[in-house]
């Protein structure tokens, strides 16, 4: 699996001692606890947690789940980026931000903030022509402060 580069400025800017880095196979129980902020995660036994895990290291051109570690090296926040390649704007690049949680005690250190900026980083080094996400109304104004404008209406369709 690639290390990935992010600018030093944004890396120093994480409270000390915190680090951000790809998630890890050895992450299941932190990553799973952070992500269960955000909604139902299910009880994912190993094996399918190997597959999924080695499905997206394998496929690391598209997808790029990253964590935030704190001083004890445990993940804090996370937050994943899915390049999509279109046809139009002449085989266009397309980032998804999906999945963005901070566990509770440690909301409000601009964790979030941080991931975002990585996450949008990757994306225009990928050479994604922007960057989009779904969001409640009640996270417009997080979204708003990490340089996100209003651009439609999310829909869905549950099977
Ligand atoms: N509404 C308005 N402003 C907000 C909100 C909010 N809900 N949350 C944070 N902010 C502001 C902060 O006050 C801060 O402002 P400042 O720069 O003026 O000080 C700025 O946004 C950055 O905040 P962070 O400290 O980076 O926010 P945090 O690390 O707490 O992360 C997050 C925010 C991700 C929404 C976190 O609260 C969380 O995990 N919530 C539960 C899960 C969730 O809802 N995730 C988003 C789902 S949408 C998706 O995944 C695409």
């Amino acid at each position: 699996m690639s290390t990935i580069s992010l600018p030093s400025e944004l890396t120093s800017a994480l409270p000390s001692g915190y680090g951000i880095r790809r998630l890890q196979k050895t992450d299941k129980a932190d990553f799973l606890a952070v992500l269960s902020v955000l909604t139902t995660v299910g009880d994912i036994p190993d094996p399918a947690w190997n597959d999924r895990f080695e499905y997206i290291a394998k496929n690391e051109d598209t997808y790029t789940i990253l964590c935030i570690t704190d001083e004890a090296g445990q993940v804090c926040a996370t937050g994943s980026l899915i390049v999509e390649r279109k046809f139009i704007r002449n085989c266009g690049l397309v980032g998804h931000i999906e999945d963005i949680a901070v566990a509770k005690d440690k909301q409000g250190k601009r964790l979030g903030l941080r991931m975002i900026q990585a996450l949008d980083h990757i994306a225009e080094q990928a050479g994604c022509y922007k960057s989009i996400l779904d969001c409640s109304e009640s996270n417009k104004g997080f979204y708003e402060k990490c340089g996100f404008k209003f651009a439609g209406v999310e829909m869905a369709h549950y099977y």
